[in-house]
Order: C-alpha cells, then sequence, then structure tokens
C-alpha cells in the first residue's frame, strides 16, 4: 500500500479511504485500495439508517461486503458511526421516553459492535455533537439525556469491543471559533469523568486555498491528550477547475497530511473517497469539484504527489 506503507514509516497508523459496496464495484476503486490505502471507512453502510432501519430488523448486507473486502485485503477498517443525528430512522427520532432511547441505544451499539468485533481499529462512536455556535445539536439523543448521552455511547462501546479505538468524530475544526473550543471542552470533561474515549477525528472537508488553520487547530485537540486522526479530508475547488487550482489542491494537500505528521498524536490520515466522481462533494456542493486524490478515470492528481511530498519529506 504505497500511501499506507509511507505513512507507516512515519510512525503513523493509517493512511485511508472511505468506500462502500457501492464504490467497490469499480475495478479501479478496489485496485487503488489495494495499491494505495491502508485502512477504510464505510462510508454509509454502518450508519443507523443503514443498519437498523426499522425497529429490530439488521441489515449488514452491504456493511458485511465492505468488511470482508477490507480482512480480504488486509485493510484496517474505521467504523462509521453508531450514534448521530443524521441519517437517523424516524423511529430513533420520535423516541420521548428516555429509558427507551438507552435501550435502543444499547441495543443498536451492541449489535454493530458485536458483529465486527476485534476487525474495527478505531469506531467514530459519537458523530457531529455541536452546532457552529459549539451549542449541543438538538438530537433525540441529547434532547432525552443531556451531554451524558456521550458517556453512556462510549461506556457501552467499551464494554462491547475493547479491542477498538473510541473516537467522537466532528467537523469544521479546522479553524478557531466557538465548535473546536466546545469540542475541546467537551473532550475535558469526558475525560474528567473517566468516560472510555480515545480518540477525537476532525473530518477536514477542506475548500482550496483555506487550509492555513488546519495544523493549529489539531495541535489543539492534541493537546487534550487524546489522540487526533483526519477523518474525511477532501478539498474541494470552485469550478472550472484548471491546472493553477490543480497544483495549489497538491500544495493544500501536502500542507493538511503534513500538518499530521508533525503531530506526534496525530494517528493517520484518511480521505473521504478515492476517486473524484464518487465524491459526495459534487452532489452537495454546486459549483464545487474535484475534492480526492483521483481523478475521473481514477488517475492521480497532482494532489496526489502533494500526499507523497508530505509523507517522504525528512
Ligand atoms: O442508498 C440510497 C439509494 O437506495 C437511493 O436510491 C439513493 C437516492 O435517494 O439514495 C441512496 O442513499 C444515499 C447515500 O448517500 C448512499 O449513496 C443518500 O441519498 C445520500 O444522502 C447519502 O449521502 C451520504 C451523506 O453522508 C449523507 O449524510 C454521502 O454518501 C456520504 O459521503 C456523507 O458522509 C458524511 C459522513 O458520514 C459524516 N461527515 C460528513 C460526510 C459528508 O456529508
Amino acid at each position: 500500500a504505497q500511501l499506507g506503507d509511507k505513512i507507516a514509516a512515519k510512525g503513523k497508523a493509517n493512511f485511508g479511504a472511505a468506500a462502500d459496496a457501492n464504490t467497490l464495484q469499480n475495478a479501479n476503486v478496489q485496485r487503488l485500495l489495494q495499491e494505495e490505502f491502508s485502512s477504510v471507512t464505510p462510508e454509509n453502510s454502518m450508519k443507523w439508517e443503514v443498519i437498523q432501519p426499522s425497529l429490530g430488523t439488521f441489515n449488514f448486507q452491504q456493511s458485511d461486503a465492505l468488511v470482508d473486502f477490507a480482512v480480504e485485503n488486509g485493510l484496517d477498517i474505521r467504523g462509521h458511526t453508531l450514534v448521530w443525528h443524521s441519517q437517523l430512522p424516524a423511529y430513533v427520532d420520535a423516541i420521548i421516553d428516555k429509558d427507551q432511547l438507552l435501550a435502543l441505544m444499547e441495543n443498536h451499539i451492541n449489535t454493530t459492535m458485536s458483529r465486527y468485533q476485534g476487525k474495527i481499529f478505531q469506531w467514530d462512536v459519537v458523530n457531529e455533537v455541536f452546532e457552529e455556535d459549539g451549542s449541543f445539536r438538538n438530537s433525540v439523543f441529547f434532547r432525552l439525556l443531556g451531554e451524558e448521552f456521550i458517556d453512556t455511547a462510549f461506556n457501552i462501546a467499551a464494554s462491547v469491543d475493547p479491542s477498538s479505538k473510541l473516537y467522537i468524530n466532528d467537523f469544521n475544526l479546522d479553524g478557531p471559533g466557538p465548535k473546536i473550543d466546545a469540542m475541546i471542552g467537551l473532550l475535558g470533561r469526558l475525560q474528567t469523568r473517566g468516560v472510555p474515549i480515545d480518540g477525537v477525528g476532525s473530518q477536514a472537508h477542506l475548500i482550496l486555498g483555506q487550509v492555513g488553520s488546519v495544523g493549529a487547530q489539531l495541535a489543539r485537540l492534541a493537546e487534550t491528550g487524546l489522540e487526533v486522526a483526519i477523518t474525511e479530508l477532501d478539498i474541494r475547488i470552485e469550478a472550472p477547475v484548471d491546472q493553477a487550482k490543480l497544483i495549489q489542491q497538491q500544495q493544500d494537500y501536502q500542507t493538511v497530511v503534513g500538518d499530521c505528521i508533525g503531530i506526534a498524536a496525530c494517528v493517520g490520515v484518511t480521505v473521504w473517497g478515492v476517486g473524484d466522481k464518487d465524491s459526495w462533494v459534487d452532489a452537495t456542493f454546486a459549483g464545487f469539484d474535484s475534492p480526492l486524490l483521483f481523478d475521473d478515470g481514477f488517475v492521480k492528481k497532482p494532489a496526489y504527489a502533494g500526499v507523497e511530498a508530505a509523507l517522504g519529506a525528512s
């Protein structure tokens, strides 16, 4: 694994990519996961709406396909994600009884983690708990249980699979502001309460030319004493894409990957997809394009050389 081996030579755990049963149907995605990456994150198949679409009905067909591919190809797996307000079925959102929610969380986390016991080296136990202003999202979990829903999720997860590093994950932690301040405060309280949390994932969904403060914020997260990981890196370019922007993207990828390399507690990097054509960016951000390391034809972009430079630099 070219990128995976190079980051391992820097003492890091993984250089990964997001994929799933759908994108794995493309031989180029399979090939590049085998040739370049050392871990894989299921882009959607381990989310609550896929795993337990209705109460008591579990659907592991897609996540099994991803896990089987990873195991067969010696790829580590980041589990994503057990407790999240988004892609959450209505039957969970509609719960108004605290004990019913607790029972459901326990059953979902237990059933999902048990199936992949020992195969998931990092789990995103809880995803995206904060609003941009640093307040807690008004999820059914926060509404009924308060901040301690996070303690509960991690305590259940730790009891199910002690072999996995347990992470909290969020986006827009890339610059100074109330959101990362809130995250840092939460991480301190969780550790004070003895919650079994191992790491914090910074998704790093970035915009071309706007990566300058990523390193400083990663360092702040590292100061909490937890592991840090870049978990969903992509760097979107405002159309029309041209060579100059692709060279800027090369520099930006070198900067961000270099930021992780330079921080001892940063254990690895995952990019949110293999090829540009499969990226969520195109469907989500009108007028933005080309966020990943491989182009629509799965050919290396200058961004790949930027990552190599960060991994090769002494
Ligand atoms: O699987 C259904 C398919 O059956 C249906 O025909 C199709 C059309 O409606 O939808 C398909 O589901 C889509 C799913 O991706 C699988 O492709 C959903 O509509 C679509 O909303 C979903 O988008 C995902 C998005 O999370 C949803 O929030 C993206 O692929 C995925 O990259 C993105 O990933 C998130 C991380 O989990 C958390 N961090 C942010 C990141 C970007 O939003």
